[in-house]
Parts: C-alpha cells; structure tokens; sequence
C-alpha cells in the first residue's frame, strides 16, 4: 500500500468531528497504522523467508548447491536474511522489541536449516554404494602415456647424434624470401626451380607487392641465414619441414622434414664429410653403414654428390651433399680462398622409414593411433 492509499483509507475511518481536531486525528491516526504495517510487513517477510529457506536448504544435494543457496539466504552483502532486517528501520520504537525478537528466532531457524544441510551434504557418498569387493591395495589402472611423433623422435635423435659430432641445431623461418631460398643459394631467376608451379608462393600483400615471398622448398635456406650472422668456422644443422607441390605417393608427400648440415672452415675437404656421413648412418642405423657418393648438381655446391647408404645390403639415396659453392660463401661475404665448407641435407621421412621399414610416408601424417603408437 503507498502512503497515499494509506492515507485515503485512514482520512475514511476519522469520524467527521470537529474541524480543528480533524488534521490532529488525522495525523495521529496515519502514524499509528502505518507503524502497525511496517511490523506486519517485517513480520510476513520473516516468514516468509523462514519457509524458503528451510525448502531451499533441505533440498540441496551438493555442496556447490548448498553454497548458492548459503549466498541466497545468509550472504552479508545481499543475502535475503540481511535485506529483511533492514525493513527493520522502518518499525517503530515501540514494536522494536517485538519485531527483534521474531527476527533473531528466524535467523537462528535459518542458520540452523543451513548447518543441518551441511552435515547431511557432507556424510553423503553422493549415491555410491562402496564395493564391498574392493580392494584399494590392488595396483591401479594404468595411465595411457602419450608419445612424441615417431618424426620428431627421430628429429631428435639427429640432433643428437649430430650433437656429439659437434654440430649446433639451429632453426630457420618456413615462409622464406626469394633471396634465401634461391639467389644467394646461386640458383638465377630462369631455374627451373624457381617454376611457380614448383614452389608454394604465398598470395600475401607483401608477396604481392614486389617482395615474393614462399614456403621454403629446401632448407639450404638455414645455411645462408647462419653464414650471414656468423663468421667462419660455423658447424650447424637444421632440421624442419620443407614444401613442394609434389603428388602425394608412398615416397613422395607436399610438405616432408630435411635435415641441412653445414661445416665451414680452413682446409675441409669432401673426405670430411663422407666421414661425418658415415659415421652418422652408422650411429642412427646402429650398424656399419657404407656410403657412396654419385655425381649430381646443385647449384650451391661444386661438386655436388647424391648420397646413398648401404645398410642391410640395400643401397638406398638418403639426399644431396656437396662442396660449398665459393660463390655463395662469397654471397655472405665469406672469403672462397681461406675457407672451404661442405653441405648435405637428409631426408628425415627416408631415414625413419629406412630404419623402421615404414614403406608408405603418408603413414605419418595420417595420424592414425595404431601406427603411431608402435614408436
Ligand atoms: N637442398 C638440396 C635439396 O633439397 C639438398 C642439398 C643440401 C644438396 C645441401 C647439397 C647441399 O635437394
């Protein structure tokens, strides 16, 4: 009821009296009554509360349950408990006492609903029955470990291998210049190589503008980047993914991992890095490995070797190898008449597949559980 009904329903129950005594009576009378509502307000909403809570708190199951229903009822910021002790203020002196102690009998009833929920939440085994069979010195399940990729297993036993060799793993970006990936490598604009139907060209806006730009198709483009930063001697590897738009078959995949190892210094010679070739097939494969160079070329190498390991009595071509070109030692402001230096780059998909007799490359990607799981 607002003040105004409150006071047109009073206005009708003065009797018309004198005229002076009427306002007086009037005022008296509306105190009066709208004290007596403020208590019965205070007094209903108390109830009410009381009745809700008790529902409320009997029913929850859980304790996240009980917690909001905590907040709801007995939170001290706006829990509902607080907002009707306000209406207290409204309640005259006079029915204070009586009002206060409804009050505290409710808020005890309330309390007590919600310590009653809490034991009973707690003690519950949330409706699992415990087996009677069970047994909890048993070993437990075991849990299913995940495993690195049988690629980048092997990458790291490259790295490793190479590591004791005294080569440092260095990485090189993906998305390369043309600069990287072909000029400084010697390999001129009219190179069959540099066929946009041989590469993946990015149709990015810097591409566009002038500054071609590709996913790298080799990554002779690391050599380069590390000659350009570090004076000789340098001995490093790189190994990551390359990109060609090659037909998908069992040997063949668009994107596949090489590993790219470069040696520059005084007096190194293509016996050095048969050594190095040797003994690395032969620690990755666990057993004597022959090497055989044929003749080839590359660009950035003179002369220039396609590798093939002998291992298990089957010649197989593991990648390219080659003396340093001295123009691309002289493209990275080496000097050709103090340094020499060698190159090779792997295929890390041959070598897995060679030394777990995986006979289809697309296997890795597939990713495929059962096959994954065998490393
Ligand atoms: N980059 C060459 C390729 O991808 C391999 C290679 C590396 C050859 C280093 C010589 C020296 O085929």
């Amino acid at each position: 009821m607002t003040a105004i009904e409150l006071a047109r329903a009073v206005a009708r129950t003065i009797p018309r009296g004198p005229c002076f005594a009427w306002p007086v009576l009037f005022v008296r009378e509306f105190i009066r009554v709208r004290s007596l509502m403020a208590l019965a307000e205070l007094l209903q909403a108390l109830d009410a509360l009381a009745a809700d809570a008790g529902r409320s708190f009997d029913g929850c199951q859980t304790s996240a349950e009980l917690e909001e229903a905590r907040i709801q009822f007995l939170g001290a910021k706006s829990g509902r408990l607080k907002a009707v002790q306000q209406l207290m203020g409204a309640v005259p002196a006079t029915e204070r006492p009586t009002a206060g102690k409804r009050l505290n009998e409710v808020k005890q009833l309330v309390q007590d609903a919600f310590q009653a929920a809490q034991t009973r939440v707690a003690s519950d085994t949330g409706g699992v029955t415990r087996d009677p069979q069970f047994d909890p010195t048993l070993p437990g399940a075991p849990h299913r470990l995940g495993r690195l990729h049988p690629l980048s297993q092997t990458i790291d036993e490259l790295k490793d291998i190479m590591g004791r060799l005294g080569f440092t793993a260095v990485e090189g970006p993906e998305i390369e210049d043309e600069r990287h990936n072909f000029e400084a490598l010697n390999i001129p604009r009219e190179h069959p190589a540099r066929d946009p139907l041989e590469n993946f060209y990015l149709a990015t806006a810097a591409s566009q503008a002038g500054q071609p730009l590709l996913l790298r198709s080799q990554t002779s483009t690391v050599q380069i980047r590390v000659m350009e930063h570090t004076p000789p001697p340098v001995r490093v590897i790189s190994l990551g993914r390359v990109y060609r738009p090659d037909t998908a078959d069992a040997t063949h995949y668009p994107m596949f991992h090489q590993m790219e190892g470069l040696l520059v210094d005084r007096h190194v010679t293509m016996a050095d890095l048969k050594s190095v070739l040797r003994l690395f097939a032969t620690s990755y494969l666990g057993t004597e490995v022959h090497i055989r160079f044929r003749p080839s070329f590359f660009p950035f190498t003179e002369p220039s070797v396609e590798v093939d390991m002998k291992w298990e009595d089957r010649w197989i071509e593991f990648g390219g190898a080659g003396m340093v070109d001295p123009f691309v030692l002289q493209s990275v402001g080496y000097d050709p008449e103090e340094v020499t230096g060698f190159a090779f780059g792997l295929g890390v998909e041959r070598l897995c597949m060679r030394r777990h007799g995986v006979t289809d490359i697309r296997e890795f990607y597939k990713n495929d559980i059962r096959f994954l799981e065998q490393f």
